[in-house]
């Protein structure tokens, strides 16, 4: 709602792509600073704890289990690595079919009275064709290294009792009680190692929203009708109404190229109808546009009662004006 008009008719800002970033990167960063802290926090507590654990009541086990430990998270990185390099792939190529979709259902009504709904789906169909065949190809060599990390935990499992059998035969004692303390509380340790692990492709997304999203935030709005400048000057009641328009030269942002006003000058007296006639595509919206300041004018200025529309209050400005569109 801060920024100007003319950021909105940027591609890349199109009500499409607005959506996605509200309700995906918006979640995804809400995710790893609530949700993803606190798994953080308890597997670190719960690896600390095992750890203390296992050592006091068989120190040779949890040695060979500590030993494992870099193969298990080994084994949930790789998984987390091909996890974030899947959801990075889809992410872009579904920003374009994302967009075509908002725009899509956003004039619904212009694509339906030009019969185009089949040639949208066709499109729509072509857009996800390849991430889907990428994401056939990435779900083989996901399922692959899911698998290793299972097969990890289990060889470590298979390992730890092995060991255990060992020490308890070679030395002759019977501390199978403590040996099996030991596998599980170091076991339980490495396990929650591996789910701070699991939260490593939400990270890696929460931070890339997380710098998308402030990108947004903080990219200063030209023309901003929420946050008024203290110096603005006030809209009163004894407002007139002045138009003129005094030497404007404008093109819009999107479309350097081409001049709409070449040295426009009007002026309008309060209580006076004036209207502007001329061919479609000749600048008459967009006269409105610049007395509404939707946009500012590339030179010369806009004034109501001889005063440039800069200086105003934006937000009583506009409430002040009527536009029917
Ligand atoms: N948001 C925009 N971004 C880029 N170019 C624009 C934008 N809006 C209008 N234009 C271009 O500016 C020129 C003037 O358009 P404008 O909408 O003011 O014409 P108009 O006189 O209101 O036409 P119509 O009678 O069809 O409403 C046109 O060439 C148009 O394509
Ligand atoms: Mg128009």
């Amino acid at each position: 709602m801060k920024k100007n008009i003319g950021w909105f008719d940027n591609r890349e800002n199109a009500p499409g792509v607005l959506n996605s970033v509200l309700a995906k990167d918006v979640q995804a960063l809400n995710g790893a600073s609530t949700e993803g802290s606190a798994v953080v926090m308890e597997s670190t507590f719960a690896m600390i704890v095992g750890l203390a654990l296992g050592f006091s009541f068989h120190w040779k086990v949890s040695l060979v289990a500590l030993g494992c430990v870099p193969f298990m998270i080994l084994g949930g990185a790789i998984n987390t690595k091909f996890q974030s390099g899947y959801s990075n792939i889809d992410e872009d190529a579904y920003r374009e079919a994302n967009l075509l979709a908002g725009d899509t259902i956003l004039n619904y009504r212009t694509v339906a009275s030009f019969g185009h709904d089949y040639l949208i789906v066709k499109e729509y169909d072509k857009m996800v064709e390849a991430p889907l065949q990428n994401s056939f190809k990435k779900s083989q060599c996901i399922g692959f290294w899911f698998g290793f990390s299972q097969f990890v935990q289990n060889a470590v499992f298979a390992l730890l009792y092995w060991a255990g059998a060992k020490f308890q035969v070679d030395q002759g004692t019977q501390d199978g009680a403590n040996i099996f303390i030991a596998t599980f509380a170091m076991m339980f340790g490495s396990f929650a190692a591996g789910q701070a692990n699991q939260y490593g492709p939400d990270m890696g997304k929460a931070k890339k929203a997380g710098s998308l999203i402030f990108s947004l935030i903080d990219l200063p709005s030209k023309i901003n009708p929420v946050d008024i400048p203290d110096d603005s000057i006030p809209v009163t009641k004894d407002f007139k109404g002045e138009i003129e328009v005094r030497n404007v030269w404008f093109r819009y942002p999107t479309r350097k190229e081409e001049w709409v006003f070449k040295g426009l000058n009007l002026k309008i007296m309060p209580n006076e109808s004036v209207a502007v006639v001329g061919e479609s595509g000749c600048g008459k919206s967009t006269l409105v546009n610049l007395i509404l300041r939707f946009y500012d004018p590339t030179e010369g200025e806009v004034l109501i009662d001889g005063v440039n529309i800069k200086k105003y209050n934006l937000r009583q400005l506009r409430q002040r004006m009527g536009y029917v569109m």
